[in-house]
């Protein structure tokens, strides 16, 4: 069973991806935190985020992915960058280094050969993302597009930052998230939409337990499920 969540940053997707995933025995892949650890990479060599700052960095990285328990590890070159990619540095660039092809290329290889392989293991993955649905398994069994108002996005994200120790400043957070879901919409390869087929849910005013529940109803109702 594969099952993708697409959404702009602070919709939910990646809170709703894992505690489905954990809810039914699949395995989550949190496909934005690769993106992140290509940008961790590009700050890290100090190269521009252009198609020749990829040509240079891409084939010095490599980025894993490891699952202790039911969490999900980045690694760039060997080593956990788990934490160091939900730093506002990262944030900052990871929208530019995420339009370019070679990158976008390279990750989507990646997402759906881990995407297969884990589920053929586990019967089932959950990935996030802005393309899964449209571009990475454009056959899912289960599109989920989760959309909230810019508001409350912020709002969440501004707390994350806070748990991590960064106090911002909601207009800045708010300006920032709504940059980057215009870069995520409006570039050329993969843009951020909503897949035909795939079900919005305004996660708004929901509760974590209410947009669990809208996917894990959904996969229950789905007549492969259990096969
Ligand atoms: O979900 P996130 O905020 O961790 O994602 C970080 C960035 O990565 C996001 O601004 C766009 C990019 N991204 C992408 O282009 N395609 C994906 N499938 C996931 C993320």
């Amino acid at each position: 069973m594969i099952i993708t969540i697409d959404g702009p940053a602070g919709s939910g997707k990646s809170t709703t991806a894992r505690r489905v995933a954990a809810q039914l025995g699949y395995v989550y892949l949190d496909t934005g935190a690769m993106y992140r650890a290509v940008a961790l990479g590009f700050l890290r060599a100090d190269v521009p985020r252009t198609a020749d700052g990829a040509a240079k960095v891409l084939p010095t990285l490599r980025v894993d992915v490891q699952y202790r328990g039911d969490t999900m590890q980045v690694l760039l070159g060997g080593q956990d960058v788990t934490h160091q990619i939900r730093s506002a540095e990262v944030d900052h660039v990871v929208s530019d280094v995420s339009t370019l092809a070679a990158v976008r290329e390279y990750m989507v290889d990646e997402q759906r050969r881990i995407g297969r392989e884990q589920a053929e293991e586990h019967g089932g993955v959950v990935l996030d993302g802005r393309d899964t649905g449209t571009v990475v398994f454009p056959d899912a069994d289960l599109k989920v597009f989760m959309v909230a108002d810019v508001d409350e996005r912020a709002r969440r994200r501004q707390q994350e930052y806070a748990e991590a120790g960064d106090t911002i400043p909601f207009e800045e957070v708010r300006a920032e998230i709504e940059q980057r879901d215009r870069q995520d919409r409006t570039r050329d390869i993969a843009p951020l939409r909503r897949a035909e087929d795939a079900v919005e849910l305004d996660t708004t005013d929901c509760t974590i337990a209410e947009q669990v529940d809208f996917v894990v109803d959904r996969v229950k109702a789905h007549p492969d499920w259990g096969t």
